[in-house]
């Protein structure tokens, strides 16, 4: 669907305001990832004729605007800044509305928790979200935030939880290796989309991957036997 030119006119104005505010953020929810974000819900809105584009993109770019983990947990404090802005740019109230409901039903909460999308803008906007969790760019990111937080890497002795709420999800404070187990592995299989589940591929391959050449490490198995 072709998006009209004064909605093209609040994206860029939005583009703008998020890259600004973001500018130097170093734990993994930097302007980059909102781009990459931003950039996948494009493309999947574009294979999803259903699908209203300028909402989706909208939620991407406001989707960590504030996120819990660095509001001291506060699970509105996204949608409340969403609305916030849009309202400062006079948006119409049914699109705050929809971009609210968006911001407020994407997080990861737990593997033990489900987090169904109530609209097909906030399915695609989750799963471009998600898609940059996994993949070579997932992994990255995974280890900016363990550093950020100043977790080891990994410690064979802790073991990987099942966390059945977001309570717990969110006190969690693992080794960063233990993040694939309670998240990244499943990820792939808390998609929405078929395009989002085709992309989601190889990205899950590399993290699988990425995970035995870690371990054969760990562990010295690589290494030349005596
Ligand atoms: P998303 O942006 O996919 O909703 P989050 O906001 O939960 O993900 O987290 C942002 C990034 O930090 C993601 O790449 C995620 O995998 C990573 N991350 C979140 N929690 C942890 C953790 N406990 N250990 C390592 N990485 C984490
Ligand atoms: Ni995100």
């Amino acid at each position: 669907m072709q998006i009209p030119a004064a909605s093209a006119d609040l994206i860029e104005r939005t583009a703008d305001f998020v890259r600004e505010k973001f500018q130097g953020e170093g734990s993994g929810h930097d302007w980059e990832h909102i781009r990459r974000v931003w950039q996948t819900t494009r493309s999947l809105a574009q294979n999803t004729p259903a699908a209203d584009g300028f909402v989706a993109e909208l939620g991407a770019l406001l989707h960590d605007v504030a996120d819990w983990k660095f509001h001291g947990g506060d699970e509105e404090a996204g949608p409340r800044a969403a609305r916030a802005w849009l309202l400062s740019q006079q948006a119409d109230e049914a699109v705050i509305q929809r971009v609210e409901t968006i911001i407020r039903e994407i997080s990861f909460k737990g593997l033990g928790v489900a987090t169904p999308m109530s609209t097909l803008e906030g399915e695609l906007v989750q799963d471009a979200d998600r898609l940059d969790a996994i993949g070579a760019i997932g992994v990255a990111r995974a280890f900016a935030y363990g550093g950020h937080k100043g977790r080891p890497l990994h410690d064979p002795a802790v073991a990987p939880v099942e966390h059945s709420s977001f309570e717990a999800y969110k006190r969690n404070a693992g080794p960063t290796i233990n993040h694939f187990y309670e998240k990244l592995l499943h990820l792939r299989e808390r998609l929405n989309t078929p395009a989002a589940k085709m992309a989601a591929e190889s990205r899950h391959a590399y993290v699988e991957q990425f995970l035995a050449q870690f371990l054969r490490e760990w562990n010295g198995e690589d290494l030349p036997r005596a």
